[in-house]
């Protein structure tokens, strides 16, 4: 497959995935204890063959040394789609805060925006400075484990009304951890779709016809650029039976950002063309395509991340959000999250 060249931008992806993306195969051996997939039925059925492990999961790993119940966790999705949706109707931070590196500025300008209102310590749980570091994430833990706030404190998210109301310290250290980690998914994921969005849009975003759908944008860019551009699960026992290269003491790593890019799936693949979401009611019914995951581990969150995503992208081009550098081809790192690099600047 050749590079992406979306509207006279390319993308350099780190080596590794250009190796991945340049396969033909949809069954293929990464290494002697893994195996990559790409082929849309046998994703869908190594997905439903087993539910995803307690290890495996990322927002509801265990913490403080439990596994997180089930009440537990549907309670945070719910606070975090209060707090989200609370936070896209106050007004946003000034513009300014959206220059400098992304997808890290949209990360930051974001927890900003949904998130300050949080008084000390509990904001700091979410702020880049402390989440970058491992021992002054334990301080601010241990700080918040013993200042959590009180009741009736102005402007708190629902999230920080979670740590509050803990029963007990481990119920507390679970919700302090739910917190970081869906305000940092949430930031991250989002920020990380929309910088792919702005780049995928190319100089030629601020045009009329390019405003008029954003939510297509969004969608066509989780298909060329999913930031979860690949999904895990260790161990093949499960899925022995499914295809003949799969063997017990297999990993099994599925690929959406080769699925989404297969011509078998897909007419010119490899174009950026919104318009090939125009008049689909439920993008998320096309086959072949999984931005949010499958059946049996979909995205609790799928329903928060696209109107997200479409309100910072709405800021970032009323202020006219202009990629600095590079100007011709930008560098997509190996990262468990697929983000285009790039330095912004805002109105000129
Ligand atoms: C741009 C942002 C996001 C994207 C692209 C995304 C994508 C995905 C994908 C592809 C899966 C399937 C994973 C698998 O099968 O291994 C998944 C599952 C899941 N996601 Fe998200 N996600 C995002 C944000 C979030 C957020 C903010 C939360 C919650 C705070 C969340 C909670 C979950 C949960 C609970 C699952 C089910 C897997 C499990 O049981 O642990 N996601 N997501």
């Amino acid at each position: 497959m050749a590079p992406t060249k979306p509207r006279g931008h390319s993308i350099a992806f780190a080596p590794r995935i250009q190796e991945l993306l340049d396969r033909d195969e949809k069954v293929f051996r990464i290494d002697p204890a893994k195996v990559g997939v790409a082929d849309s039925r046998l994703m869908a059925e190594i997905v439903a063959a087993r539910p995803v492990l307690s290890s495996e999961r990322s927002v509801y790993k265990p913490a403080a040394g439990s596994d997180i119940p089930h009440d537990s966790a549907t309670r945070t999705i719910r606070a975090l789609g209060r707090d989200a949706m609370a936070g896209i109707r106050k007004p946003p931070p000034p513009a300014r805060g959206m220059a400098g590196s992304w997808p890290y500025a949209g990360t930051s300008y974001l927890r900003r925006w949904l998130f300050s209102a949080d008084p000390l310590p509990v904001s700091l749980l979410s702020k880049r400075g402390v989440t970058r570091s491992d021992t002054l994430s334990r301080l601010v833990d241990r700080a918040v484990t013993r200042w959590p706030g009180s009741a009736g404190q102005d402007g708190c998210t629902a999230l920080a009304g979670l740590i509050r109301g803990a029963d007990d310290p481990v119920e507390r250290k679970q919700a302090i951890a739910m917190y970081r980690r869906a305000t940092a998914t949430l930031c991250d994921g989002v920020a990380a779709l929309t910088g792919n969005a702005l780049w995928l849009m190319g100089p030629e975003r601020d045009r009329p016809e390019n405003r008029a759908d954003l939510t297509a944008v969004l969608w066509e860019t989780l298909r060329l650029l999913p930031p979860a551009w690949m999904l895990y699960r260790n161990g093949g026992a499960a899925y022995t039976l499914l295809h003949p290269e799969i063997r017990p003491e297999d990993d099994v790593a599925l690929f959406p950002l080769l699925m989404h890019r297969h011509p078998d799936y897909w007419s010119d693949p490899l174009e950026f063309r919104p318009e090939r979401w125009d008049g689909v009611a439920d993008p998320e019914k096309a086959p072949a395509f999984m931005p949010f995951g499958f059946d049996g581990a979909r995205c609790w969150a799928k329903h928060l991340v696209v109107p997200l995503a479409e309100r910072l992208l709405t800021v970032a081009l009323d202020n006219r959000l202009v990629v600095r550098s590079p100007q011709q081809e930008a560098q997509v790192p190996l990262r468990s999250l697929l983000s285009v690099r790039f330095a912004a600047q805002v109105g000129t």
